[in-house]
C-alpha cells in the first residue's frame, strides 16, 4: 500500500496506462484507414473503458484518498502549473469520450469524425503534457 501510494509510482503507473492506450487508439485508427469500421468500433469499446478505467482509478481515486502527497510531490518539482495544463487537456478529452463512443454507434458520421478531431488534438495534448512533461521520479 505504501508502494503504491508513492506518487512517483502512481504517476509511471498513469504514464504507462496512458501509453498503452495511446497504442490502442493508433490501433484502432489504422482500422479505420484500412476500412475496417467494426474493428475501429471494437478497439474503441476497449480504449474507452480503460481511459475511463485509468482516469477514475488513478487520476480521481489517488486525489481524493491523498491529494496532499500528491500536490506535495508536484510542488517539490515544480510541476503544479504543468498539472492544471494536463488536466485541461485530459479532463475535455475524457468528457469528449462519451460523445464519441455515442456518435460510433449511431452512425453520425460528420459529427463523429468532426469531434474526433478535437479529440485527437485534446489527446495529443494529453500525451505531451502527461508522459512527457510531468515528473515520475
Ligand atoms: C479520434 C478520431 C476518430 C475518427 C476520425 C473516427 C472515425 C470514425 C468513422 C469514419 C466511423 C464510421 C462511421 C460511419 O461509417 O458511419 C467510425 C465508427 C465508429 N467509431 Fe470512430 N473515430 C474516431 C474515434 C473514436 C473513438 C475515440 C471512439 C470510442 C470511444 C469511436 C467509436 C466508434 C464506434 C463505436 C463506431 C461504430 C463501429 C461500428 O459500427 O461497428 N471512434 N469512427
Amino acid at each position: 500500500m505504501r508502494f503504491s501510494m508513492n506518487p512517483a509510482f502512481v504517476m509511471l503507473a498513469l504514464k504507462i496506462a496512458v501509453i498503452a492506450v495511446t497504442l490502442l487508439l493508433i490501433a484502432s485508427l489504422t482500422a479505420l484507414a484500412r476500412g475496417n469500421i467494426w474493428l475501429h468500433g471494437r478497439i474503441n469499446y476497449a480504449f474507452f473503458a480503460l481511459t475511463l478505467t485509468a482516469l477514475i482509478g488513478l487520476e480521481v481515486i489517488v486525489r481524493m484518498l491523498a491529494p496532499a502527497l500528491m500536490s506535495d510531490y508536484l510542488e517539490s518539482k515544480g510541476a503544479t502549473g504543468m498539472l492544471r495544463t494536463h488536466l485541461m487537456f485530459s479532463m475535455p478529452a475524457a468528457v469528449l469520450l462519451f460523445f464519441m463512443l455515442f456518435t460510433g454507434l449511431k452512425r453520425y458520421r460528420l459529427v463523429h469524425i468532426s469531434l474526433g478531431v478535437v479529440f485527437l488534438v485534446l489527446w495529443v495534448g494529453t500525451f505531451v503534457t502527461g508522459v512527457i512533461y510531468l515528473p515520475h521520479q
